[in-house]
C-alpha cells in the first residue's frame, strides 16, 4: 500500500542555555515512519522525549534541521512536501486553549470554511459545519451563539475535532487529545477516532502517553525515548510482546502528561532530561536493566525482529 505520509530521517536540534554555553540536543534524531492511509499510527513515549517537535515539524510549525516529509495524496503521483495544506489539521492537549473564551465558537468553524474558501455563503458554510458537527456527535443548533465556558472539556474538544473535519483532512493529528478530558469521556473521543478512521478512511497521528487507549484503536505504534524510536511495529506486538528494554519498562508505568503544562513550557528542560539528550551511546543506558558497557559508549544500529524496528544492542549485530 502506497503510504498517505512519508517521515525520512527526521531530525531536529534544539540548543541550551546561554550563547557562552551552547549545549545542543537532539529533541529528534533521525526517525524514520509511515503512515498508511486508514491507519491509526501511535507515537509514545514519557515527557520530553520528542513527541511533539515531531506533529510541529509534520505540520510546519518548526523547520526541521534535516530529514524530509513526503504527503502523498492516493490519487496523484507527485509527491510534495507539505508546508500548511489542508489535508493535514491538528487537535491539542488542552481544548481551552484552543479557543478564546471571549469568542463564540461557532465563528472559530466560520473562519476555517472561510479561510480554505470551502463555501461560497454563509447557508452553504452551516451547511458544512453542521455536517462536521454531526460526525462528531454535536450540532450546530447546539453550538450556535455559545462561548467555549458554555462547553464541557469533552465537548470543546469534539468541537475542535469538527473544525479539524472541515477541510476533509487525510491526516489528523492528534497530540495528547485526551488527557485533559474527564476519564469517563475518554473513550467516547477514542471510539470518535475509529469512528473517523473506519468511515472517512482518514488517518491519525494519534500522541499520547496512555499505552492503555493506544492500544484499544491504533494499527502501528512508534515508542519514542530522548529523540529516538527505540521500537517500533504492530501495536499487538509491541506492546504484548515488547522487546526493548524501555518498552517493557514503559508497559509497566507511563508518567501521566501534566495537563496544567502548555507546550511551550517544554521549552525548559529538567536535569535527567538533558543529561539523557547529552549522553554518549544509548540515551536510555543510564536507567536500563539490562545495560551492558557498549550500550554507554555506541548508539545501537537499528535491527528488525520480523516486522517490528528496535534499537537495542541486544538484538543488533
Ligand atoms: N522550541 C524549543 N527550544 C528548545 N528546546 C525545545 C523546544 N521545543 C522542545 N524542546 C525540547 O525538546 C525536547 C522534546 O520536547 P517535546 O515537546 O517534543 O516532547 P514531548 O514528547 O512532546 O513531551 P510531553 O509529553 O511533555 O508533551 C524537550 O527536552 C524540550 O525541552
Ligand atoms: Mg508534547
Amino acid at each position: 500500500m502506497k503510504p498517505l505520509i512519508e517521515i525520512e530521517n527526521l531530525r531536529k536540534e534544539f540548543f541550551l542555555g546561554s550563547i557562552l554555553s551552547r549545549d545542543k540536543i537532539v529533541a529528534v534524531d533521525n526517525i524514520s515512519f509511515k503512515i498508511n492511509p486508514a491507519e491509526i499510527f501511535t507515537l509514545a513515549g514519557e515527557s520530553g522525549c520528542g513527541k511533539t517537535t515531531v506533529a510541529r515539524m509534520i505540520l510546519g510549525f518548526e523547520e526541521p534541521t534535516a530529514g524530509r516529509i513526503i504527503y502523498s495524496k492516493e490519487s496523484s503521483d507527485n509527491k510534495e512536501p507539505v508546508w500548511f495544506t489542508q489535508g493535514i489539521q491538528a487537535i491539542f492537549q488542552n481544548p481551552f486553549e484552543t479557543f478564546n473564551p471571549l469568542r463564540k465558537v461557532e465563528h472559530y468553524l466560520f473562519e476555517t470554511v472561510y479561510n480554505y474558501k470551502l463555501a461560497e455563503s454563509q447557508e452553504k458554510a452551516r451547511e458544512i459545519i453542521n455536517s462536521k458537527l454531526e460526525s462528531v456527535g454535536l450540532s450546530y443548533e447546539e453550538v450556535a451563539g455559545k462561548y467555549p465556558s458554555e462547553f464541557s472539556g469533552g465537548q470543546l474538544q469534539r468541537i475542535s475535532i469538527a473544525r479539524a473535519l472541515l477541510t476533509d483532512p487525510g491526516l489528523l493529528i492528534a497530540d495528547e487529545p485526551v488527557s485533559m478530558v474527564d476519564a469517563s469521556i475518554r473513550m467516547s473521543i477514542v471510539n470518535l477516532f475509529k469512528k473517523l478512521k473506519e468511515e472517512l478512511q482518514m488517518s491519525i497521528l494519534y500522541i499520547t502517553h496512555d499505552l492503555a487507549t493506544a492500544y484499544y484503536m491504533s494499527g502501528q505504534i512508534a515508542i519514542m525515548f530522548r529523540g529516538h524510536i527505540m521500537e517500533m511495529g504492530p501495536v499487538e506486538k509491541v506492546l504484548m510482546e515488547p522487546a526493548h528494554p524501555y518498552t517493557k519498562l514503559l508497559r509497566e508505568s507511563i508518567p501521566e502528561a501534566d495537563p496544567a503544562k502548555k507546550w511551550t513550557d517544554r521549552i525548559s528542560i529538567s536535569d535527567l532530561e538533558s543529561d539523557e539528550y547529552l549522553r554518549k551511546g544509548c540515551k536510555f543506558a543510564g536507567r536500563c536493566p539490562e545495560a551492558q558497557d557498549k550500550c554507554k559508549e555506541h548508539t545501537p544500529e537499528a535491527a528488525y525482529i520480523d516486522d517490528v524496528f528496535v534499537k537495542c544492542h541486544l538484538y543488533s549485530g
